[in-house]
This record gives structure tokens, C-alpha cells and sequence, in this order.
């Protein structure tokens, strides 16, 4: 087999790959881009319930983890959610915007795919899919890299680590990004799954099986060390009962900051407008029963908290309260006390998550010390790592794809 040459190779044809490849070739970079997975970008497709939620309006480095909170900065200023929205509009594909700025397409996922392909083809990027990558080195003499890969032999002046993170192996996910940094010297943050359902240990989570399927808005926080200070990370979000653990918006939003032995603390009912639709008034939940107590309430604690919470989650929390089985007027403080902490402290351990099997993301990547903020190039001169290899992870909501988009436009206007 002949040696293909080209100026960059990009290896992973997802998100970050397909984005930076389009962009890169637009410049006049002659590029070639692969993936050893039979089919193109399957993340995008099975993204935001196959509608994909390819950007959110109000994505800034807050949105961000890292080991390095502010290494996002420069990519997310230099290409914003409106930057892609405008690309998005400019190929005629109609979205709208679902939940706190995420933005969704109205028809399906397969329409980001399509404008990414098109905007591919349209610049002459060379895609070799499904194509392996068998090994990756560095020619210091002749100043280029030498890829072995399943159609032969390729040399390129750059390449580009755009192989994603090790969620949801079946599609293609590898640890490529991390053997790599390793053989070039690169430092790593370690992965861990993100955006990912908890799990519990089966006997403690025996009572709660029963509510699985029930759903609910909660506020949801959990302790993390910032630097030398503790602080709460809270998110407002619809928590899932599952019959293995707690899912849902709230969960995955969370996840990506418990640490294993860490409790979780749920506001079952959230003193807040949006999770208290119905609410008459705004007091918390002990001030709003001891009112109705001292009036005499002859209603039964069940009925009185019964519009706040779905009726099988509040079946099951009366069910451990014998004490608040009966009228509000004769049931001591003391238990409603109690009611009400359990209800709005909810102080709850996981033992572990679904793992990457089912994660929308990988926590770590490689170190941030080790790539510039502004070319995303690393310290070994013309590599490069974009998207979810870097060690930047996003929150749920868009977040993570203007990552791709951002990090790989700023690769593609250094190469
Ligand atoms: P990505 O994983 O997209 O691409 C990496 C590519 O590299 C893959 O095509 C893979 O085949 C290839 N590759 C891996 N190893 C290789 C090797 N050894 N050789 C060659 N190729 C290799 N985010 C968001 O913002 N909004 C959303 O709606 C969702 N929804 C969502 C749903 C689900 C179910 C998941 C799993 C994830 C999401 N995400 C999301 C997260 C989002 O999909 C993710 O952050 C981006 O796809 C990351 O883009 P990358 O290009 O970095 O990796």
C-alpha cells in the first residue's frame, strides 16, 4: 500500500472530529478524518433523545469541570452557542429551546449529522470510515507523524486526538486518548463515569424499588472541595426512582460531582416557584403545618402535604411516619418535625453508578497542564486533543457538544 500524506489527520469521526475536520479543510488544511466505528457519529444520533441538544444559550465556563476550572474560557469565547446556532440556521434546520437555553432540533439528530457531513464534503475533507488506528509515532528526523492504520500508512504534519472518552463502549468509545498521552508523555486526569444514574446497595434500596417509574422536581445538592473551602453544589432538576437507583436530570447533573462515599442531599419539595406550582404560599414545609396545626386542622398530614408530592412517593413516606398517620391537630410537633426533615433532607449514599455502559460522558481526559488553552495543541509540538479527550466535562444541557464545537474550532484556526 502507497503513504497517503495529508497536513492533519483527526482521529474520531464524532462531534469534535467531524466540527474541527470541516473547519480545518474550510482554511485549506488538507485533512484526513477517521474512525474505526462502522457508523458515523453515533453519539450525535442517540444524543438528547435522538433529538439532539447540540448547544445551550447560556454554555459558559460555570457549566464547566475540570481540573482547571478556567481552560474552557478562551475556546467558549472565541465560538459561542450563537455561533452554532448560526451554522445550524444557515443549513435550514428548524430547533427550539426546551429547558433553562438547551436547544434542540424539531426533527432528529440526524439533521447535525448531515450539516457536519455536508459541511465536510464541501471543503474536501478525506474520510476513511471505518478505519483503525494501529499506532501513532512521531518522526523527530523528518518532522512529521507516521500513522499505521488499517488502510495503510499515513504521515501528517498534525494530529488531532478527537476519540471522545469511554463512554458507552458498544458505539466505539476507547481509551485511545489515554494510551496516547501515555506514550507521548502527556500528563492524565483519570476517567470516571459523568452524567450517569446511581446505584445503591440492594438491600438498603429494597423499600424505595416500589417507586420506580415515579418522578418528581427536587432540589439536589452534595458537598465538594474547592480548593481549600467545602461548598454545595445544588442543581433544581426532576429527580427518577428507578428500580436499581435514582435517575433523571437531577442525578446525572449531580453525578458528575459525587465521589463515592458521599451523600446526596434531596429537598423532596424544593421551596421554590418552579417546583412549587401549586404551592399557596412559599413558607417551608414546617412553618406551612405548624400554621395549619395551630388553626386547628383536622385534615390528615397526608392530605395536607398530598399536592406537593406524587401519590405513590407520598404513600410510601407516610408508610415510615406512623406518627403523622392522623389528623394534623393531634400529631405531635416532633413528628411532623421529622416528617418535614426527611421530606426536605433527604440524606441519601450511593454505592457506586450505572458505569460507563450507560454515562452521557467521561469525567478527566488528558491534563489541561498539558495543552494550550488557545490551539488546543499539547506539549508534544503538533498534537492536538479537542472535545471529551481534554479534561474539560460539561453539565447536562448542551453543554458538553459546544465543548466539541468550541475546543475543535479553536484547533482547526491553529493548524
Ligand atoms: P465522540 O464520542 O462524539 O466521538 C469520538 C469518536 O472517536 C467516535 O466516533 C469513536 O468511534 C471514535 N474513536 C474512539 N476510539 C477510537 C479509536 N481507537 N480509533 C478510531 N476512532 C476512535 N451532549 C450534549 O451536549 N447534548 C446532548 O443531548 C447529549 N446527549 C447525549 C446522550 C448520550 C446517550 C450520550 C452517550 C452522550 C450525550 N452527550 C450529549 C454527550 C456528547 O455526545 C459528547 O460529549 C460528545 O459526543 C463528545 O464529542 P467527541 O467528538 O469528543 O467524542
Amino acid at each position: 500500500m502507497s503513504t497517503a500524506t495529508f497536513d492533519a489527520v483527526i482521529i474520531g469521526a464524532g462531534a469534535a472530529g467531524l466540527f474541527c475536520a470541516a473547519q480545518a479543510a474550510q482554511r485549506g488544511v488538507k485533512v484526513l478524518l477517521l474512525d474505526h466505528a462502522a457508523k458515523l457519529a453515533e453519539k450525535i444520533r442517540i444524543s438528547g433523545g435522538g433529538r439532539c441538544n447540540f448547544t445551550n444559550v447560556n454554555a459558559g465556563p460555570a457549566n464547566y469541570l475540570s481540573q482547571n476550572p478556567h481552560f474552557c474560557r478562551s475556546a467558549l469565547s472565541r465560538y459561542t452557542a450563537q455561533d452554532f446556532m448560526e451554522l445550524v440556521q444557515r443549513h435550514g434546520i428548524t430547533f427550539h429551546e426546551k429547558h433553562k437555553g438547551q436547544l434542540f432540533c424539531d426533527r432528529s439528530a440526524g439533521d447535525i449529522i448531515d450539516m457536519l457531513l455536508r459541511e465536510c464534503e464541501a471543503a474536501g475533507v478525506t474520510r476513511w470510515q471505518p478505519c483503525g488506528v494501529q499506532s501513532l509515532a512521531h518522526d523527530a528526523a523528518q518532522g512529521h507523524y507516521v500513522l499505521q492504520t488499517a488502510r495503510g500508512e499515513v504521515h501528517a504534519s498534525s494530529v488531532v486526538l478527537a476519540c471522545g472518552g469511554l463512554s458507552i463502549p458498544k458505539i466505539g468509545a476507547t481509551d485511545l486518548a489515554w494510551r496516547l498521552a501515555e506514550q507521548f508523555g502527556l500528563r492524565t486526569v483519570p476517567p470516571r463515569p459523568g452524567l450517569v444514574p446511581l446505584t445503591f446497595d440492594a438491600t438498603a434500596w429494597q423499600p424505595f424499588a416500589a417507586l420506580a417509574g415515579v418522578s418528581l422536581p427536587v432540589e439536589i445538592s452534595v458537598e465538594v472541595q474547592q480548593g481549600k473551602r467545602k461548598q454545595r453544589v445544588r442543581f433544581n432538576e426532576d429527580l427518577l426512582f428507578t428500580h436499581r437507583g435514582l435517575s433523571g436530570p437531577a442525578i446525572l447533573q449531580i453525578s458528575n460531582y459525587w465521589l463515592e462515599g458521599q451523600p446526596l442531599q434531596i429537598n423532596l419539595i424544593p421551596d421554590a416557584d418552579s417546583a412549587l406550582p401549586d404551592a399557596p404560599q412559599r413558607e417551608p414545609l414546617l412553618d406551612l403545618l405548624m400554621a395549619a396545626k395551630a388553626r386547628g386542622s383536622r385534615k390528615l398530614v397526608a392530605n395536607e402535604i398530598g399536592h406537593y408530592l406524587p401519590s405513590r412517593l407520598l404513600e410510601h413516606w407516610m408508610s415510615s411516619h406512623p406518627g403523622c398517620q392522623r389528623p394534623l391537630a393531634e400529631t405531635a410537633d416532633r413528628a411532623l418535625q421529622q416528617l418535614c426533615q426527611s421530606l426536605q433532607q433527604w440524606h441519601i449514599t450511593p454505592n457506586g453508578s450505572e458505569g460507563y455502559a450507560k454515562a452521557e460522558v467521561t469525567l478527566g481526559g488528558i491534563d489541561t497542564r498539558d495543552v494550550s488553552s488557545q490551539t488546543m495543541e499539547t506539549r508534544q509540538p503538533g498534537l492536538y486533543v479537542i472535545g471529551e479527550a481534554v479534561d474539560v466535562t460539561g453539565w447536562l444541557g448542551g453543554y458538553n457538544f459546544q465543548w466539541a464545537w468550541a475546543s475543535a474550532h479553536a484547533c482547526a484556526e491553529a493548524l
